[in-house]
């Protein structure tokens, strides 16, 4: 972690689609699914940033406010807001995309903290 580094040198964006196989009995992306892509864009971006191994150590409060839609694309993007000794807090943004629709809208925006290990 003595390496100064920019947090836009860390920054992480990640796509995904949501598939059958990931979705509810509604059509609609698991929760556990999503928290599991935000946790590994974030992982991403705090391991790019410390240039180390990191282990998940919080999650702050995650509220689905908009259901996620099978067919829809998933944008991930994780930015390292705050490093400390051997912490760092993340910001992870999700945005669903409808493409045949053309709609674009933030369902969540949640904060990680990792700690290189
Ligand atoms: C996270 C973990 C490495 C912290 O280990 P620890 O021995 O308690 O660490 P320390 O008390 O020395 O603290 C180390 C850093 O972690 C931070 N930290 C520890 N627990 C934390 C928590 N629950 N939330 C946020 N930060 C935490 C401390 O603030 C400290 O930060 P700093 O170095 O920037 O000042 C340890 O609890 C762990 O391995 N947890 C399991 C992680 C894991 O497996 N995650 C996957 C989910 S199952």
């Amino acid at each position: 972690m003595s390496v100064k580094k920019f947090a836009k040198e860390s920054a992480v964006i990640m796509t995904e689609m949501v598939l059958p196989n990931d979705t509810n009995t509604l059509n609609n992306l698991m929760g556990g699914k999503l928290m599991h892509w935000m946790d590994v864009v974030a992982a991403i971006a705090a391991q790019k940033h410390s240039n180390s191994i990191v282990v998940t150590a919080s999650a702050d409060n995650i509220s689905f406010q908009q259901p996620i839609a099978l067919g829809n694309v998933v944008t991930l993007k994780a930015q390292v807001t705050r490093a400390f000794k051997s912490s760092m807090e993340v910001i992870i943004e999700v945005i669903a995309e409808d493409i045949p629709a053309n709609k674009k809208i933030i369902t969540n925006r949640a904060f990680f903290t990792f700690v290189a290990v």
